[in-house]
């Protein structure tokens, strides 16, 4: 896709570090936004629609909880009212608990793969028959690259975002010649907002950490260049993850060599403490 101007996009997570910058670029494109994040980030939606109108983006606000399946119906029927059929959808809310699996609660369990895995999901097959019917439209999921190298105490976040990127391939030949396109983007750990940031602990240098803003441009790119999958990191990945394939031991060698297993034991305590914190602050 070559030409935004006046295409409807729908962006999930649009309240979140990420989203913020993913609306930003897309609004210097001419879009018409429809900004969704839950009904609590009201206020900040509307701050953020504010800026990228000014940007030259029509843009609006629109509140579900994209776990309730009436609220994600209700979200694309007013986007569509205001702007049309959804052209794009950019996949991009999402929660990450940190912690070890097994103290996990099942509610935490059940919300964290209906966030992450079966809201896009239910969402994209809401547009598809849309776009295919007037064989147009793209869709693009924000996974992350712990659905490439999945990580400790982040299991299941992991799994969901693996996923993800499995089901992005599939319909990928799926779709092929439909004139409807999907792609997914899978960024390392992202410095300065959103969820990793919040944490507070840097990943280790070797591992790497990009900005918000490159993984906005990879989503961009992804649509205009067509491309099925990209990883966003901080120095090339492709060859390490075919260098493990042919070696498996080889990811645990390298995972210690760069310090990944103490960084992650190091946000997972700190992680505890927050929690620890937040209850104590609430008399639990
Ligand atoms: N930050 C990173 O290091 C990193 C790395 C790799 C991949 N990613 C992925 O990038 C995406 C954006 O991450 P981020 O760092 O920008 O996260 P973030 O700052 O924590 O924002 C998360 C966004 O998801 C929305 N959301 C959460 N639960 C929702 C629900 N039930 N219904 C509707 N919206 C909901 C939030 O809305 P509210 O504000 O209303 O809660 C918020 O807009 C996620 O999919 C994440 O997994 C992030």
């Amino acid at each position: 896709m070559k030409d935004f101007n006046g295409k409807t996009v729908l962006l999930t997570g649009a309240s979140g570090g990420i989203g913020r910058h993913i609306a930003r670029l897309f609004a210097e494109r001419g879009v018409n936004l429809a900004l969704a994040a839950t009904a609590r980030s009201e206020e900040k939606l509307t701050a953020l629609a504010k800026e990228v109108a000014s940007a030259g983006a029509q843009s609006m606000v629109v509140t579900a909880d994209i776990t309730d399946a009436a609220q994600r119906s209700e979200m694309i029927r007013q986007a569509e009212d205001r702007f049309g059929p959804v052209d794009i959808l950019i996949n991009n809310a999402g929660i990450e608990e940190v912690m070890a699996f097994h103290l996990l609660t099942e509610e935490n369990l059940a919300r964290i793969i209906e966030i992450n895995l079966n809201s896009p999901l239910a969402l994209a097959r809401e547009v598809l028959s849309g776009m295919l019917e007037r064989r147009r439209g793209s869709i693009v999921n924000v996974s992350s690259l712990s659905g490439k190298v999945p990580v400790a105490y982040s299991a299941v976040y992991s799994a969901t975002k693996a996923g993800l990127i499995a089901w992005n391939k599939a319909m990928g030949d799926e779709l092929a010649g439909t004139g409807v396109r999907m792609s997914v983007v899978c960024p390392t750990y992202v410095a300065g907002e959103g969820m990793h940031a919040a944490y507070g602990v840097a990943a280790p240098k070797l591992a790497g950490e990009v900005t918000p803003e490159a993984v906005a441009k990879a989503v961009l790119r992804a649509l205009e260049k067509n491309v099925s999958e990209i990883l966003v990191t901080a120095g090339p990945m492709r060859p390490l993850l075919a260098i493990r394939e042919l070696f498996p031991g080889f990811e645990n060698f390298l995972m210690k060599r760069i310090g990944m297993g103490d960084f992650l034991r190091r946000r997972a305590e700190g992680a505890e403490r927050s929690r620890q914190s937040e209850n104590h602050g609430r008399g639990a």
